[in-house]
């Protein structure tokens, strides 16, 4: 129960955004879950319930000012305060720069980077408030060495290690820790559609296989592994961690591409 107390926001209601937000409710934490999808809203909730604990969720749209500054208003009065964000809404086009339009890119950082900056922007003072706080950015091993066809998303995943960076630096001396986690390939329905949109003939479970044999490990990546990290970098456990990003990639950088 080490979130007992401890009033927390996340963004993404499916994938590794509802298990973080599982795991911190289940270790007693208050949970506030933004999503823009309402089918996974439903869903995350419902899970929730169906697992004895309760997460609150809202429709938020991560990019929207006044969506951001609404759901931290209600983390403040339904909480009292903010003290952990974990950024984990994201979408991911596919696309080089000659494919993407311009619409799509900036789409793609609005969401995947001011999301975060609006987050961070609305919650700080309140971390501040509460004499300190805890955030950890979901970022990609795309952000460190990426492949063909990610133009957008790949831009967007650099600037989020930058971004956790600044922030870090910036609220060091409030008692603000910002960390980020770039994992490898994770089975979530974002990996779904990248497998559907890649190899469409072939079952999901043979292309998350596939996916696997490229890390060392020889497997994907679960969204409850991502979230245990992420507990950890949130928790009083990681207490001198700021400005850091962690791979949770099952060896993936570690390697050389070899065909
Ligand atoms: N799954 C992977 O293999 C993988 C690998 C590396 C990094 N990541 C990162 O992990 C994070 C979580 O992704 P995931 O795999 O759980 O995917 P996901 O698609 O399941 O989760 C992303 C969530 O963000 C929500 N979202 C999208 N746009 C939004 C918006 N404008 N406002 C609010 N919510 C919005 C979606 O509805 C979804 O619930 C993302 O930052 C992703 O880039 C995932």
């Amino acid at each position: 129960m080490e979130f007992e107390g401890k009033a927390a926001i996340v963004t993404g209601t499916s994938g590794i955004g509802k298990a973080i937000a599982m795991r911190l409710a289940r270790g007693g934490g208050k949970v506030l879950a933004c999503g823009v999808d309402e089918a996974a809203n439903h869903q995350c909730e419902a899970e929730a319930r169906e697992a004895g604990i309760a997460i609150h969720v809202q429709e938020c749209d991560v990019s929207n000012p006044s969506d951001v500054r609404q759901a931290v208003g209600w983390a403040v009065s339904s909480f009292g305060g903010v003290d952990i964000l974990a950024n984990a809404a994201a979408i991911h086009p596919f696309g080089d720069v000659l494919e993407t339009d311009l619409e799509t890119w900036n789409r793609c950082l609005s969401v995947n980077v001011t999301g975060i900056f609006l987050f961070a922007k609305f919650s700080i003072p309140e971390m501040k408030k509460r004499g300190g706080g805890a955030i950890v950015n979901l970022a990609s091993v795309q952000g460190h060495a990426c492949q063909r066809g990610v133009a957008a998303y790949a831009t967007s995943k650099g600037a989020i290690l930058s971004l956790t960076r600044a922030l870090a630096l910036d609220h060091a001396a409030d008692n603000i820790r910002v960390n980020s986690i770039s994992p490898g390939s994770i089975a979530t329905p974002m990996l779904e559609r990248a497998a559907r949109i890649f190899s469409p003939d072939i079952p999901v479970e043979r292309v998350f296989e596939r996916f696997g044999q490229a890390h060392p490990l020889g497997r994907v990546g679960t969204p409850e592994e991502v979230a245990e990290l992420a507990a950890f970098l949130l928790s009083s456990r990681a207490g001198f961690c700021t400005g850091g990003d962690y791979l949770i990639d099952g060896g993936l950088k570690a390697g050389i591409a070899v065909k």
